[in-house]
Parts: C-alpha cells; sequence; structure tokens
C-alpha cells in the first residue's frame, strides 16, 4: 500500500514536501494556508531578534526561470512571530518549522531559546546573511568555521532538532554540510537562494527590482540544486532537506533519488499557487506505486561515482 507518509527526526509527518521558509511570508494565516496545500511541514520567514521593514519594492521579478527577490530578510521580529506559530499549532497538528537569521552566534543562540520556549517543532538556522564580522560581508554559509561555531551554539542552546540552511554560494559546499553534522546539526536544508542576479526594465534603461541585485530560485536553479544534494548527502549522515526549483513530482523523485529525505516546494507555489503542491504529490505517488514502492523512505539512491 503506497503511503506518502514519512519520518523525519522523530516526527511523523503526513507529506514529505516542505514549505521552504519566506514563501508564503509570516503569518497564522499563510502557514494555515500552506498547511491546507498539503505540505507535511512548514517553515516560517526568517524571524530576527528585532522587526525588520525590508526594503521597498520592487523586490520580486519574473523571469524565464523562475524568480528573483530581494525583501531585505523583512520579518515580524522573534516575537510577533513566534505569537503567529502558537497561534496556528493551537489549531492544527502540523509541526512548525521556525526559521531565526542573525549575524553573529549570540544572536542566534538567544533567537534559538526564544524558538525553544514556543509550540515550534525544528528550528532552523538561515545561515545566508552577509557577515557583519568579516570586512567582506562574505555569508556565514561561506565558512566552514563560523558554520561549525553558529551551529555549535545553537545546539547548546537548544531542546529542539537544529536545522542547518546552507547557502549555493558557497566553494566546497560539501565541505561545509560535513562541518555543519561535526558542530551538532541534527539536519541540513538545501539550497538557499543562488547569486544574486540581475534583471533590467530595457524600457527605462534601469534594474527591474529597487535594491538592484536578487537572490535566483525557481526552475533554473534546479540541476544545480540536485548536484548540491547528491554531493552533500554522500558527505553526511544526517537527513537533508532538498530544494531548489522543484516544480513537478518526477523532480521531487529525482531530489528524493539524490539523496534527500524531504523536499521542499518554494518558488513554484509563488509562480503556480498553492495546487501544485497537490499535482506534486500525485506525481511522487504515482511513481511509488508504478515502481512498486511502499514509500519515500525506500526509494532507491543514486549509485555514487556517477561524475
Ligand atoms: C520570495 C522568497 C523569500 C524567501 N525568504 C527566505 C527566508 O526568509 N529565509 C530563508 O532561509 N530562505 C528564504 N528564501 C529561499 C527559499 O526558502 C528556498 O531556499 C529557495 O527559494 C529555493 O527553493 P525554491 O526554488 O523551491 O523556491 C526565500 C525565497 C523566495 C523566493
Amino acid at each position: 500500500m503506497v503511503s506518502l507518509r514519512t519520518r523525519f527526526l522523530g516526527r511523523e509527518l503526513s507529506s514529505p514536501l516542505v514549505l521552504p521558509a519566506g514563501i508564503l511570508g509570516m503569518s497564522y494565516g499563510s502557514l494555515r494556508f500552506a498547511c491546507d496545500a498539503g505540505f507535511g511541514l512548514v517553515t516560517s520567514k526568517s524571524l530576527s531578534l528585532e522587526p525588520r521593514r525590508g526594503h521597498e519594492g520592487p523586490i520580486v521579478a519574473r523571469f524565464g526561470g523562475g524568480i528573483i527577490n530581494s525583501l531585505g530578510l523583512c520579518n515580524p521580529g522573534i516575537a510577533a512571530g513566534l505569537k503567529e506559530v502558537d497561534e496556528f499549532s493551537a489549531v492544527s497538528g502540523s509541526p512548525v518549522m521556525v526559521s531565526v537569521f542573525a549575524v553573529n552566534r549570540g544572536d542566534f543562540e538567544e533567537l534559538v531559546r526564544r524558538a525553544c520556549d514556543s509550540s515550534a517543532a525544528f528550528i532552523e538556522l538561515n545561515l545566508s546573511c552577509p557577515n557583519v564580522m568579516d570586512e567582506f560581508g562574505i555569508p556565514l554559509a561561506a565558512s566552514k568555521e563560523l558554520v561549525a561555531d553558529i551551529v555549535e551554539g545553537a545546539k547548546k542552546a537548544s531542546r529542539l532538532p537544529v536545522i542547518a540552511k546552507l547557502s549555493p554560494n558557497a566553494l566546497e559546499l560539501p565541505a561545509i554540510a560535513r562541518a555543519a553534522q561535526e558542530a551538532g546539526a541534527d539536519a541540513l536544508s538545501l539550497i538557499n537562494t543562488l547569486g544574486p542576479g540581475l534583471l533590467i526594465d530595457t524600457a527605462v534603461r534601469r534594474p527591474i527590482l529597487a535594491p538592484c541585485f536578487g537572490g535566483i530560485s525557481g526552475p533554473a536553479v534546479f540541476p544545480l540544486a540536485l548536484k548540491l544534494v547528491y554531493e552533500c548527502t554522500g558527505r553526511v549522515s544526517i537527513p537533508v532537506i532538498g530544494m531548489g526549483g522543484v516544480s513537478t513530482g518526477d523532480e521531487a523523485v529525482q531530489m528524493f533519488m539524490a539523496g534527500a529525505s524531504l523536499v521542499g516546494v518554494g518558488t513554484a507555489v509563488w509562480l503556480s499557487g498553492a495546487g501544485v503542491v497537490a499535482e506534486i504529490a500525485k506525481g511522487i505517488w504515482e511513481y511509488l506505486e508504478r515502481e512498486g514502492f511502499s514509500s519515500v523512505m525506500n526509494l532507491p539512491k543514486l549509485e555514487r561515482g556517477n561524475g
């Protein structure tokens, strides 16, 4: 009997599909919307200690391969964000992963402690922010040492499983994934947006986005995301949530074969609406049924040594 139910870090999930951080903003309503769409796990907008207004628009633009965005990490702050999470959890049995971001270890620890006082099931560390400790502003996720340091601090501060979300903009991502595991991460999420990239409005000869550049997501990043998930799962033994451009059931199955335990679907919802989640779930289900597998947990992984 085919079932999409799966297990992740000791929790039973109704579906292996995850709403990634930030896609639907941060409110009780957006969490409800995501759950009704069929996600088995929903992630909050990345929350900081204080509220952030973010950039002035336009902050999201579409192109042939997906979208670019530069929201400027706008969020209501950890206190207001966790209130929405608690309200959601009071009426829904679906687990929430609370995403947090900061620019140094101390603030990450404080955010994790606060999130642990909420109804969150998991905590995700968004490590893709610019790093104020580095004179060139290189993202935290580009440094093995900084990733390890922040994960170690977060683990000490946390009673909940900690998931490190990594950036594709780092050289040697598999080594960084390994460092996160060694520092105690319970799982990894990859990938965050690629780039940033640029789109130009030729009519006015100006960048389309007000902040000029924006992170790239959607179908254009899928082959890169798949390859990075494949490489990183070869270097770690903790579960990986694979995301980046997944928009069909077949692409989700490819993510499982590359080694992912769960699959995130973000930009596809943004581009095609919530119905895409049910279509992807149906595609996975049909593949399992046709190929004789009862669950995504026993789908065979791609053999190592290819490429
Ligand atoms: C509009 C938008 C907002 C996002 N906000 C966040 C965020 O707050 N925190 C984060 O870790 N990732 C954020 N991301 C990245 C996504 O969570 C995801 O990692 C990325 O978009 C790749 O998956 P996708 O191609 O399925 O969207 C955002 C992406 C988009 C498109």
